[in-house]
């Protein structure tokens, strides 16, 4: 998409955060850490649709051994519970048990998204569980979360792109921008 110095997305407007090469360089960085951590083992990469979907894409190709990847998409239902939300995963059709798995996530906000699925994974018994998140805003984890390698901490602020959306739109810009 043509890139300016600010960009209208619906009624916010947006300005650059992180640009396109330094998240490539970024990318290759943490691919490389994960080829120290994992290369021989064959990980299985699940990506969390949809936002992930940009980021798992790059990453799997700086990872420089066997993989797979996978991708699913969580279901929530608003709260017929007092506990709140329940959640469904779709999409997951491998065996986990004893597998590597690298967990994809596009942002960590309250760690609810992840929290939730790290539970999922782990009652299926797989070898090892190894998370990735593109953005964090630490100064909004509410659930406690392990997140073994962050792209960039960033503020509590509203962003969109590389796969971030805002209300549908946003995905397809190239960097990160911010309200
Ligand atoms: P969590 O479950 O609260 O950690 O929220 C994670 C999900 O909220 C992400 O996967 C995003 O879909 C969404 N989200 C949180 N913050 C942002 C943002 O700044 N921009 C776009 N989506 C966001
Ligand atoms: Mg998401």
């Amino acid at each position: 998409m043509h890139q300016t110095d600010k960009i209208q997305i619906h009624d916010l407007s947006f300005v650059p955060l992180l640009s396109e090469d330094e998240i490539r360089e970024r990318v290759a960085a943490i691919g490389q850490e994960l080829t120290n951590h994992l290369a021989g083992k064959n990980p299985l990469f699940i990506s969390i649709l949809s936002g992930a979907f940009v980021f798992a894409s790059d990453l799997i190709r700086t990872f420089d051994s066997h993989c797979e990847i996978g991708f699913v998409k969580l279901k929530s239902y608003q709260g017929t519970r007092s506990s709140g939300d329940v959640q469904t995963v779709m999409g997951l059709d491998k065996s986990l048990k004893d597998r590597h798995l690298v967990v994809v996530e596009d942002i960590v906000d309250t760690g609810r998204t992840l929290h939730f699925f790290l539970e999922h994974l782990r009652a299926q018994e797989p070898a090892s569980i190894t998370t990735v998140t593109f953005l964090r805003k630490p100064e909004a984890a509410q659930f406690p979360v392990q997140v073994d390698f962050v792209g960039y901490d960033i503020n509590d602020r509203f962003v969109v792109g590389y796969g971030l959306d805002y209300d549908g739109l946003g995905r397809n810009l190239a960097g990160v921008w911010t309200v």
